[in-house]
């Protein structure tokens, strides 16, 4: 038993070509995909906290240095992308390079950006969809609306929108990827254009006092009534971290490269695009905002106790303009909507990924017989995700989405430097530009994010990977294909 047995890069290429899925997604499909699970809660929510805990007005930096750290990552996995274009994404990439056990738990954290990412989306989606129906007078019943754990009545309690919203992206799931990503597109139009509107409409909005000082003089301010270091330039790291999450999605694309028509150049293109557009929307809506309104207003304490919470809406109410705070509220509904799908669908084609393998059970990559859908796969995950984000107080836990995320991306930057050591003259349709320069930054800057994150989410984390450890002991090395030729 081989625990560090590598994939032939060559066996990549004729599962690709034995592929199934339908091949329907072109070039801006992809890049629509990137930004639909980019935009979401956390450009809309995140943002108070990273400027009153961490940055102040300087959270654009934190935008800027957390933007960059995943430039790195995205060039990486573009050169994968261009190499190996599986639906399996870190995970496929660290098998073919680092070897079997490392791609195991390379997949197994990304179980916590996918799937409990979803959970997490689906969640503040119920949030936001409460809120929507607020605007309209209309109300559910508080048993209806909350898990029971965070339940403050008694009796039965549920979070149900949170669970419908799940099974409804299921079923688009199931019927289709076509389908899916026409609905994704056109969520995406909105949600660019709500950022464009919130970036214009909020810029006559600016009282250039509230940049002075951009980066405020480090202090420790108290947070759930302990004393946190904040501002200054390690706040503006720690902000980074704080607002990562605003980031997590577009790495998905990589997950769909089974279904793209021209994947070896169209889902570098993809990632890459997608990525840079979120960049800069992200970056110019947290200047504006911090513009609007002074960073110490989003004080939990202070005159504005719920502005934290939804800090973008909050500052077009204080601007006087309520409208714009109900078109903020409909497009965040809307929008996240495309996180959901798309983080759902890219757990499933990671699932795929392994099962093929032989690493998790055949059960994952059954293809619907028409639809040519892994819908078991999409169907377990969909009914995972939807009783957790019905019934438990998951919403907490955004941060350990981030930690899978970054430790994804940790690995894919050792692996690509790997690959490029060893097989230098494998066909690259994309080359990650100054190697090792690039991987070196990237690996740096994302450990120094992970290591920024809450205690709580890295002990989290932490656990999850060694039960990952465990699984892959008693169940994933005896059935892994590679070792395992004769099963
Ligand atoms: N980046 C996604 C969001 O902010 C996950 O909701």
């Amino acid at each position: 038993m081989n625990l560090f047995i590598k994939k032939p890069i060559e066996s990549f290429e004729s599962d690709m070509k034995k592929s199934e899925l339908k091949r329907v997604l072109g070039k801006w499909s992809l890049t629509a995909i990137g930004i639909g699970a980019i935009i979401g809660g956390g450009i809309f929510v995140l943002t108070g906290t990273g400027a009153y805990y961490h940055a102040g007005p300087a959270l654009a930096l934190s935008f800027v240095f957390a933007g960059i750290a995943c430039v790195f990552a995205a060039l990486c996995y573009s050169e994968f992308a261009s190499m190996i274009p599986v639906e399996g994404s870190a995970y496929a990439y660290a098998y073919g390079t680092i070897g079997e056990l490392f791609a195991w738990i390379i997949g197994w954290g990304l179980i916590l950006e996918y799937a409990m990412g979803s959970m997490t989306v689906a969640v503040s989606w119920s949030g936001y969809f409460n809120k929507l129906l607020h605007l309209f007078n209309l109300e559910l019943p508080l048993y209806l609306t909350q898990d029971p754990a965070s339940y403050t009545g008694e009796g039965f309690s549920m979070n149900l929108p949170a669970t419908l919203i799940v099974l409804l992206v299921t079923a688009l799931l199931v019927k289709g990827t076509k389908e899916a990503a026409k609905a994704n597109n056109i969520i995406v139009i909105m949600k660019v254009t709500a950022v464009l509107f919130v970036i214009i409409a909020g810029a006559f909005c600016i009282h250039v006092a509230n940049w002075h000082p951009f980066i405020p003089e480090a202090t420790s301010i108290v947070r759930e009534g302990k004393a946190v270091e904040a501002y200054g330039w390690g706040g503006v790291f720690s902000g980074a971290a704080a607002i990562f999450f605003a980031y997590v999605g577009f790495d998905a694309v990589s997950t769909q490269a089974g279904e793209a028509i021209n994947p070896k150049k169209d889902v570098p293109f993809a990632i890459v695009a997608s990525l840079l557009v979120c960049t800069v929307l992200y970056i110019l809506v947290s200047l504006v905002l911090t513009g609007m309104i002074n960073y110490t207003d989003f004080n939990p304490n202070g005159s504005y106790p719920d502005a934290i919470k939804a800090p973008v809406a909050y500052a077009f109410q204080i601007a006087g303009m309520d409208w714009a705070s109900y078109l903020i509220t409909i497009a965040a509904t809307v929008g996240l909507i495309s996180v959901l799908m798309v983080m759902m669908l890219g757990q499933s084609r990671i699932f795929l990924g392994m099962s093929k393998d032989g690493l998790i059970p055949k059960f994952f990559s059954d293809l619907h017989s028409t639809n040519k859908t892994p819908y078991k796969n999409t169907i377990f995950i969909g009914v995972v995700v939807a009783l957790v984000a019905g019934f438990t107080p998951i919403s907490t836990l955004a941060d350990m989405t981030s930690f899978g995320t970054l430790f994804a991306f940790t690995m894919v930057c050792i692996a690509v430097w790997l690959l490029r050591v060893r097989e230098p003259n494998l066909q690259r349709n994309f080359k990650v530009p100054a190697l090792p320069v690039i991987a070196i930054l990237g690996i740096l800057i994302n450990t120094v994010l992970m290591y920024k994150l809450s205690d709580d989410a890295k002990k989290l984390s932490a656990a999850w990977l060694a039960i990952g450890f465990v699984v892959y002991f008693l169940y994933s090395r005896h059935h892994s294909k590679l070792n395992n030729p004769k099963n």
